[in-house]
């Protein structure tokens, strides 16, 4: 198969990671195929696809994926940038999480696997059903945006508006967002011989539960018209929440992801509740197979970093308070120096001039 073939050639230095796609160590030259990287931050930011060859330089990709860039060059640029995207809001998203999507960042050289992504836990869950949504999402507006030829704007709702409304505007794309990163998104955990059963299973299932968190982020958006902003009409559009709304939702599914086992049920093996199996699995709940670690301490096997010299909040009573980003192990204050603008004074017409200050504030470090 080709993209075995080229998934055991030495590792070339432009090797990118995509959501799904498999992951290339050099020192066992060994096909993971249910390993999933999301992590292109190694990819030259000047990099655009387009031209055909440049599918080849995307070495992660099974075979269906490498055809769908090399028929569409231009899907496969808006998936790159949603791939940058799926990192950042994972970082952002868990910046007060022992586990903070760090292991995304693991550099190219680096002949290690993301233990916490490919063992089937509640980390990897996530991360899968995010990458789902991040690249539908990134399609559906990229063809509200015009960036894609093959594309255009959402359809126009079928129901009547109210009084005082109407539909126009461009509403985003949903449809063939979901469609071609679906394509996208599914194809490594299609092919027959990528990994294990069981957790093809739950990186589909999870990713459709990000998909359906995408779905019902779809949301009536309104432009006010009419003499001197009476707003006594209104146009208005079907469009997607941002992503970082729609990656809170995911966060907490993940807080309340569900253990499955994988186990006869019927004619055919499915993922079912590991406590409660007499219910199947939920639509809109992330599964995972496998516990994961506290985070707390580095383990390379596990995958973990540890939470040593994370920031953490002295008052919070959250998640990243001292107390459990360092798992009671102690924290070291220090100062920083923050420089604000004060003082501000508005001027006619029409500028504003400001001081600067600086004020000194406390913050705290893991141990
Ligand atoms: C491809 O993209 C590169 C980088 O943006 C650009 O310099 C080059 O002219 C493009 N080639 C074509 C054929 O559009
Ligand atoms: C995540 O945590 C690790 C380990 O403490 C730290 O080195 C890294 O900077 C953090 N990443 C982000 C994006 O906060
Ligand atoms: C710490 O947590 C408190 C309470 O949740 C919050 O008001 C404050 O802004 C946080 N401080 C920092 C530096 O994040």
């Amino acid at each position: 198969m080709w993209s075995i073939t080229l998934c055991c050639l030495p590792v070339h230095r432009a090797t990118f990671y995509f959501p799904g796609s498999n992951f290339m160590s050099w020192s066992t030259c060994f096909c993971l195929f249910d390993v999933l990287l999301l992590s292109i931050s190694h990819a030259p930011s000047s990099l655009h696809i387009n031209q055909t060859q440049h599918c080849k330089l995307l070495t992660g990709l099974v075979s269906s994926q490498a055809q769908l860039c090399r028929s569409n060059l231009e899907l496969m640029q808006t998936i790159i940038t949603a791939a940058r995207e799926v990192k950042k809001t994972c970082q952002k998203t868990f910046s007060d999480m022992r586990w903070n999507c760090s292991s995304i960042d693991i550099p190219v050289d680096a002949p290690k696997y993301r233990p916490d992504l490919d063992r089937g836990t509640r980390e990897a869950a996530f991360v899968y059903a995010l990458s789902a949504a991040t690249i539908s999402h990134t399609i559906a507006r990229a063809c509200t945006s015009g960036d894609l030829r093959l594309c255009s704007c959402g359809p126009i709702p079928a129901e009547i508006p109210e009084p005082g409304y109407r539909w126009g505007g461009c509403g985003d794309n949903l449809h063939y967002g979901l469609i071609m990163g679906s394509k996208f998104s599914d194809a490594p955990m299609k092919m027959k011989r990528a990994g294990s059963h069981a957790n093809k299973l739950m990186h589909l299932h999870n990713s459709e539960v990000g998909r359906q968190a995408l779905r019902d982020a779809l949301v009536m958006k309104c432009k006010c018209h009419g003499v001197s902003g009476s707003c006594s009409i209104r146009t208005c559009w079907r469009g997607l929440q941002d992503l970082r709304e729609i990656a809170m939702d995911l966060k907490t599914k993940y807080l309340s992801a569900t253990k499955v086992v994988h186990r006869p049920m019927g004619t055919r093996k499915q993922l079912v509740p590991k406590d409660i199996d007499i219910r199947p699995v939920r639509e809109n709940e992330l599964v995972y197979l496998q516990s994961s670690p506290d985070f707390c301490a580095k383990n390379d096997k596990q995958g973990s970093v540890g939470t040593q010299d994370r920031q953490c909040n002295k008052t919070s009573l959250g998640s990243d308070s001292c107390d459990l980003m360092c798992c009671g192990r102690g924290y070291n204050p220090y100062t920083e120096k923050l420089v604000e603008r004060c003082h501000c004074k508005y001027h006619w017409c029409c500028y504003v001039t400001c001081k600067k200050c600086e004020r000194l504030v406390e913050r705290y470090v893991c141990k």
